[in-house]
This record gives structure tokens, C-alpha cells and sequence, in this order.
């Protein structure tokens, strides 16, 4: 039976550094999902056969439908799923569009909630969930709301499911970086390089979170800067958080009360 692993958003940032850091491992294809067909079929050149381009949209049924398909022909040993793909929207939640506060739930909350149901039967003893949540779960953040109350469902998501799968020895291990230097945050900054505080490499958060998950941690955090944060938030008044963040961020943002 082949060892596949499932890697959602895989054309870029975080997905693509897990396509490098597992390719050369023990396992006989990496399912590349994402919209952009181009850079998955960029990874397949620069990564070889081991690399099975998916195109989908996993935001709507149609798109998760190909990866349940796939699994049904094929019926792999799914040794591991990354559910990566991700969206952020920075501002007042009000000037979001109701299709793209859809989209974001549907694509950071839903579809790992879906893909867990279509992988588990096929995993073993062994097997790994990592999710990407974010830094941002620790505490509220006003001016990126539903982000981080989507990555707050995720994590929590899965430090339950990690418990409930422990006597299967199936590990689900929530990945909680701060600042991540990829393209997310340039699209969401007009372009801009921003010198975040604590900012990451890909790299570094993903040999991180696959070192916790391998130990069956149920929560991954990128740097020590990052549980710091995590200790922080738990120890200060959100009030107080809160307020700090929007400091931080008014640089970025428009926090200013006109409308
Ligand atoms: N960068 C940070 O500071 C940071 C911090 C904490 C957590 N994270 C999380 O890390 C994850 C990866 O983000 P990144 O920083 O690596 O940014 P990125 O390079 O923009 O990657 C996002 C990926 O998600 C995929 N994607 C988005 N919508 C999709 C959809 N509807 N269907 C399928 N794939 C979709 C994109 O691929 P296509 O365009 O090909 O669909 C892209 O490859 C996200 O969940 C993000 O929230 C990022």
C-alpha cells in the first residue's frame, strides 16, 4: 500500500517548506494540493514523481470532493495530513466582504473538520494530523478578529482530537507560529517587506513542528519568543493584550475610529 502524505496550500510559504523537509523521507507520494496548478507543478519539477499535483479549492465541496475521490481510487496508507491552507484578512471586520468572512472560515475551520473525516479511515498507528494554526489563537486580536478566532477553533480542534486519538497512537498536533516570513504577509501588507516583531523562518517552523509531532505533542510552538507570547497571554488581562496589540499593529492598519 502507498505511504501518501496530504499537504493543503502546498505551492507556497509553509506548505512547500513541508514538501522539502518530508520529500526525501519514507514515503511514495506527496498529494500537493492547492488552486494554483503552476507552482504545484513547479514542485513536481524541482521534487520529482514523488510529487502528485491536486488541484482544488478546498473551500467548496467540488474541491474536496477531488482529494475524497483520489483517496477512494487509490485507498493509500495516509501516513500524514498537513491541513496548511490558509487566508488572512487584516482590518475592521465590518469592511470584510460576507463572501470572503465565508471563505476563511470555510477554508481555515471546515476543511481540515472534513479532511480529518475522509483521512482517518485511511490511517494507521502512527499516522500525523498537523494543523497550521497561528500565534494569534493566544488572545483575541482586534483588526484581524476572525482570523484569529478561526485559528483558535483550529487549535483547539485539535488538542481534542490528539486526546481522543491517543489510544489509535494517531497524533494531532496543533502549529502555532507567530510571524512567519512568506507571502501571506506581504499580500497583506500591499507588497511590503514588514521587519515583524519575532519573525520566522518557513523553515524553522516546519523542522519545529515536526520534531513536536513525532513526540505526539499536541502543540507546536515555533520559537521561544512564540511561548513567550503563549505565557504571557494566559498570565495578562486580554484587555491589556488587546490594547498592546493594536499598538503594535497601528503602523499596518488603519485603527483609527472614522468610518
Ligand atoms: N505567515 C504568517 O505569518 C503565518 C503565521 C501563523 C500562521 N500562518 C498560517 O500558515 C499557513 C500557510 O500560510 P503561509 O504563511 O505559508 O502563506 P501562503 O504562502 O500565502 O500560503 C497559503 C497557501 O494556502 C493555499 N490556499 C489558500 N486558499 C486556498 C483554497 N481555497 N484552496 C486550496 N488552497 C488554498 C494557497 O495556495 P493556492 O493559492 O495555490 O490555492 C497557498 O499555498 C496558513 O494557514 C496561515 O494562516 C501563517
Amino acid at each position: 500500500m502507498k505511504k501518501v502524505a496530504i499537504i493543503t496550500g502546498a505551492g507556497s510559504g509553509i506548505g512547500k517548506e513541508f514538501v522539502k523537509q518530508i520529500v526525501s523521507g519514507d514515503i511514495d507520494e506527496i498529494w500537493a494540493v492547492g488552486r494554483n496548478i503552476d507552482k504545484l507543478n513547479e514542485l513536481k519539477d524541482e521534487y520529482g514523481d514523488k510529487i502528485i499535483p491536486l488541484r482544488s479549492d478546498i473551500s467548496n465541496e467540488e474541491g474536496l470532493g477531488i482529494i475524497k475521490d483520489a483517496l477512494g481510487e487509490q485507498k493509500p496508507d495516509v501516513v500524514m495530513l498537513v491541513n496548511n491552507a490558509g487566508t488572512a484578512y487584516f482590518g475592521k471586520f465590518e469592511d470584510m466582504s460576507a463572501d470572503s468572512a465565508k471563505g476563511l472560515v470555510d477554508i481555515i475551520c471546515k476543511a481540515p473538520s472534513i479532511l480529518f473525516h475522509m483521512v482517518i479511515p485511511y490511517m494507521k498507528q502512527g499516522a500525523r494530523i498537523l494543523n497550521i494554526s497561528s500565534a494569534s489563537s493566544f488572545q483575541p486580536n482586534p483588526y484581524l478578529a476572525m482570523y484569529a478566532a478561526s485559528k483558535v477553533y483550529l487549535k483547539n480542534f485539535s488538542r481534542a482530537l490528539n486526546q481522543e486519538l491517543k489510544p489509535r497512537k494517531i497524533t494531532v498536533t496543533a502549529v502555532c507560529p507567530g510571524w512567519v516570513d512568506t507571502d501571506m504577509l506581504k499580500n497583506e501588507n500591499g507588497e511590503r517587506t514588514v521587519k515583524f516583531p519575532g519573525m520566522v523562518t518557513a523553515e524553522k517552523v516546519v523542522a519545529k513542528a515536526l520534531k513536536d509531532s513525532s513526540k505526539g505533542k499536541d502543540i507546536s510552538m515555533s520559537s521561544l519568543y512564540n511561548s513567550y507570547l503563549r505565557f504571557y497571554s494566559k498570565v495578562t488581562p486580554h484587555k491589556i493584550v488587546m490594547k498592546q496589540w493594536i499598538f503594535a499593529i497601528r503602523k499596518y492598519i488603519d485603527v483609527s475610529d472614522k468610518k
